[in-house]
């Protein structure tokens, strides 16, 4: 039976409109949320991608500040801007809006409305910090100050973006104007405060308990700390000229505090979309049934777990989150991405410079996601990725297929004779894969979807390699139609399977498969015998991605060293690690290496850096100590394969005797990563 569609409202952080978006945006919410949200619309169900620009708080006041225009000119400009990078890199939101539209404003006052009646805030008049010079109370970016939590110098007046804590201006130590620099001081006023601490007992319930193992360890984690340092009451209201005005009389000239209201821009931009379409929005926001997924960037987290719940709690009608799959962040080149420095690869500038080439730029953010912990993008990564796996890997096979088939056939896909266990145990593989990519995208494991995608590329190319037709075309003619017949199937999976990655390059092999018109689900892919009839005529081949030359990348890095330069930055040139003596082979035959299993992992005690694992290596199982502790969670490496050193003498550590030794590789920013199979391989496998 046909399981019934499912509603998901899927949102992507609203960006906001004081500067262009880059690399660090699309990887840590633009891509993960439009892949998950291409990925629910193949498998038919009813989904609302909803975004838009977010054009009130201080960041867009102090950018007109400094470019001495109107803050209608900047978000003007900048929602161009941004609007235009999104279509180009494929992002497929339903409706993209403005927090600025009128929609948004009768909208969020609608809500604060509603609040204000059901006696949700509290109001309170104190003194809070003030710029005499100036003339303006201080919120938010218009403060810095030293963090009362960890201590960073640069804490802005409603958060900390080193340790995330979210806070009120007058809780930083030694506070500073950023509008003149001067040491502000106390002046009273009245405002609206949400009392967050009268929701804790429904947060710590819902998330605590409810989400415990389901929302991703990074945001539990935040959500706890918060929740356990004690809520405090947060203003929601703002002393600013910019933003929307709060709808009391007795609030004459006040606005909405920015983070209060732009959340509650999805809700405007889904009402916008569905009054488009003439449908009823209220499904997609008040139905218990609906699956409602934010994405967002780690310093969003407490915003969107922990006050717009709250929010949504208090109004009543709402339905919750039931995801919030936040991210880490990306740095580029080993330093933190900075607007303010240049140092960035800006969306609108990387397509000057690569035309046409989106999805390499997808493939490698996706891939190289900052999914669970803060990674690094470099050129040189994206230029091995781009030639090493789109190019040789997908591109390679997908070329030879379409090539050989025109060569042979005429593009006509040929009629099968008898399977060989090689051709049996790729079709296999391909009703395999679609379950193992939804998998991965439905937990959110968008890198891990990524890998398995090109681990059937990769499948196929290796069968071409290994069966070589164009060999057997001389030789023996008559297994050539069954080898492409198998292959072109596998460039069908491919090119269905990478919609939700890769939708510009999937298109273009849908067309070069003539299969334009065609969407399968993956659960239908799981089940579809042939994906290409034989007979079917299929178009001319074209060339999926192009190589990515030296040069090129010696252009990225000198736009990085001018910004380096201009602000000090230091762009160390990368080192790395000597290259040790020559050894003989008959060295290196002598190491046993071999593929386990890990079965059980602990920390050892009174030791930072040590786990003490048990490896099953099929012939036996081992104690291995391993000084990986400080890098991954013991629970989450059961079943992890590994490649083990097996004649290593044991060495005991701390009491415990070592019989083995795994290998790992060292990633750039230090962290660690296990060497194992592509695909599950029988422990005990020699490696060689
Ligand atoms: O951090 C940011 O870029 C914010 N503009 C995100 C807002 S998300 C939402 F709640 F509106
Ligand atoms: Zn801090």
């Amino acid at each position: 039976m046909k399981a019934s569609p499912r509603r998901l409202t899927i949102t992507a952080a609203l960006p906001y409109t004081n500067g262009p978006i880059h690399i660090g945006h699309l990887a840590g919410v633009y891509i993960p949320a439009d892949i998950y949200a291409r990925f629910q619309r193949i498998e038919g169900n009813d989904v609302a991608f909803i975004c838009g620009s977010d054009e009130h708080g201080v960041a867009i006041s102090m950018k007109a500040r400094k470019e001495q225009t109107t803050p209608q000119q900047i978000i003007d400009t900048y929602d161009a801007i941004i609007r235009e990078s999104f279509t180009d890199f494929g992002i497929s939101f339903d409706n993209y809006s403005r927090t600025s539209r009128a929609i948004h404003h009768q909208t969020a006052r609608d809500f604060f409305t509603t609040l204000y009646e059901k006696g949700a805030f509290e109001e309170q008049t104190n003194q809070q910090l003030f710029d005499a010079q100036a003339q303006q109370f201080l919120a938010d970016r218009f403060v810095v100050g030293t963090c009362p939590r960890c201590a960073h110098k640069e804490a802005y007046g409603d958060q900390c973006e080193k340790c995330g804590a979210s806070l009120n201006a007058t809780d930083l130590i030694d506070p500073i104007s950023t509008l003149s620099g001067s040491i502000p001081e106390m002046r009273e006023t009245t405002h609206w405060y949400l009392p967050l601490d009268r929701s804790e007992a429904f947060l710590k319930t819902w998330i605590l308990e409810e989400h415990k193992g389901d929302w991703k360890p990074n945001v539990y984690g935040q959500c706890k700390s918060w929740i356990d340092d004690g809520l405090k009451p947060r203003a929601v209201t703002r002393d600013l000229d910019w933003g929307i005005d709060v709808p009391l009389e007795q609030a004459k000239g006040k606005k909405l505090y920015v983070w209060f209201e732009a959340p509650i821009g999805y809700i405007s931009s889904t009402i916008e979309w569905a009054k488009n379409k003439g449908i009823d929005w209220e499904p997609y926001w008040k139905d218990s049934e609906t699956e409602l997924v934010h994405f967002i960037g780690k310093d969003n987290i407490v915003f969107h777990c922990i006050i717009f719940p709250a929010m949504l709690k208090e109004h009543g009608s709402f339905i919750l989150p039931k995801n919030v799959p936040a991210n880490e962040f990306l740095n580029l080149e080993g330093q933190k991405l900075s607007t303010s420095k240049n140092w960035a690869v800006w969306l609108h500038e990387y397509l000057q410079d690569f035309e046409d080439m989106q999805d390499a730029l997808r493939y490698v953010l996706t891939i190289n996601a900052p999914e669970t912990k803060d990674n690094d993008f470099t050129w040189s990564d994206f230029q091995s990725r781009v030639n090493n796996e789109l190019v040789a890997v997908l591109g390679n096979f997908v070329n030879r297929v379409t090539v050989l088939t025109q060569k042979y056939y005429q593009g006509i896909v040929p009629t099968p004779g008898g399977l060989s266990d090689e051709d049996q145990s790729l079709l296999h593989q391909l009703t395999q894969t679609p379950s193992q990519i939804s998998q991965s995208l439905e937990h959110f494991k968008f890198r891990e979807a990524a890998q398995h995608y090109m681990g059937l590329a990769r499948i196929g190319n290796k069968y071409l390699a290994d069966q070589e037709p164009w060999k057997l075309i001389k030789t023996h003619p008559e297994r050539v139609p069954t080898i492409l017949f198998v292959a072109l199937q596998l460039a069908a999976a491919l090119a269905h399977l990478g919609e939700p990655l890769l939708p510009h390059s999937s298109k273009k092999l849908k067309a070069m498969l003539n299969l334009e018109h065609q969407t399968q689900s993956f659960t239908a892919l799981a089940l579809a015998q042939n994906l290409l009839q034989p007979g079917h005529q299929i178009a001319e081949p074209q060339l999926l991605f192009r190589k990515i030359e030296d040069q090129e990348i010696e252009q990225q890095l000198n736009k990085l060293r001018a910004s380096a330069e201009l602000n000090k930055l230091p762009l160390e040139p990368k080192t790395y690690e000597p290259v040790k003596d020559l050894i003989h082979f008959e060295h290196f035959s002598a190491l046993d290496l071999r593929v386990g299993s890990i079965i059980s992992a602990e920390k050892m005690p009174k030791a930072d850096k040590l786990l003490i694992l048990q490896v099953d290596l099929g012939f036996e199982k081992r104690t291995i100590v391993s000084g990986i502790a400080q890098y991954f969670d013991p629970e989450k490496i059961i079943g992890q394969q590994v490649s083990v050193v097996v004649n290593l003498a044991p060495r005991t550590l701390r009491g415990v005797e070592s019989q083995g030794m795994i290998l790992m590789v060292t990633k750039s920013d230090g962290s660690l990563e296990f060497v194992s199979p592509q695909q599950h391989s029988e422990n005990g496998s020699l490696i060689s």
